[in-house]
């Protein structure tokens, strides 16, 4: 029996070289990189930091989505695009080659379902909305919200889907979000067991379904940077990068 899960083992190395770096992904899609105003940098030099070692990772672009949250971070399309602005001209000073863009992490609540039905949501590519959902309670209305960002001439992304405890033991649920036309976005964290072995698990579930679109770092400072230098070691990346993600269409 070992001898054939080796031969097994063998196979899916054979199926998934190793990548050294991110470079193959091309585009970061979620990170807090916009300093102070939401829960990620700090100050611009953690940011001109963080940014020189994405580019040491091998992207060449980075969306970053600061959170539009009503309880906690009341961020605004001028708030965030002001920041953009400065963020460029910081990483222009540097001399760094590297694309920045913006666009949000929306909370799901009642202000995001508002936002929808203006028609008033900041995209990643002109076309994709990042949102997240509570950690503590299953949200019993997604299914329609997912709907009405479709009406509304966007395609949704639901932010670490391997994050929210209250799907562990209900996978179909994660069948039932892609079948309703949501993306899923992993944290490519999530890999190296950074948020915990029921998240990695999950995971790797998900990946070995098929079920993941992008990755994301979900970059909120150094010790996520330190983390995802690590994740580039991880089998379960080399296997997404194998399969290819959206994230590439950048
Ligand atoms: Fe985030």
């Amino acid at each position: 029996m070992a001898f054939l899960k080796n031969i097994f083992r063998r196979k899916e190395e054979i199926k998934y070289p190793p990548v050294t770096d991110y470079s193959s992904f091309i585009t970061d899609i979620h990170s807090h990189l916009i300093p102070g105003i939401d829960d990620g940098s700090k100050t611009m030099e953690e940011s001109i930091d963080l940014i020189k070692r994405y580019k040491a990772l091998g992207f060449r672009k980075l969306v970053t989505t600061p959170h539009i949250m009503s309880d906690a971070f009341r961020n605004t399309p001028d708030i965030i695009l002001g920041g953009l602005d400065k963020l460029r001209e910081a990483v222009r000073q540097e001399g760094l080659d590297i694309e920045i863009d913006a666009a949000a992490e929306y909370y799901f609540d009642e202000d995001f379902v508002k936002l929808i039905k203006q028609k008033n949501l900041l995209t990643i590519g002109g076309k994709y909305v990042l949102f997240e959902v509570s950690y503590m309670n299953a949200p019993d209305n997604i299914l329609q919200v997912i709907f009405d960002i479709q009406i509304a001439g966007y395609t949704p992304i639901l932010a670490h889907p391997e994050r929210y405890p209250f799907w562990y033991n209900k996978f179909e649920e994660y069948h039932k979000l892609k079948e309703s036309g949501s993306l899923l976005q992993l944290n490519t964290n999530s890999l190296n067991g950074y948020y915990g072995p029921e998240a990695k698990k999950i995971a790797e579930k998900m990946v070995d379904a098929n079920m993941i679109d992008f990755i994301g770092s979900d970059m909120h400072g150094v010790r996520h940077m330190a983390a995802l230098e690590r994740t580039a070691n991880e089998k379960y990346l080399w296997k997404l990068a194998a399969s290819g993600m959206k994230n590439a269409t950048l």
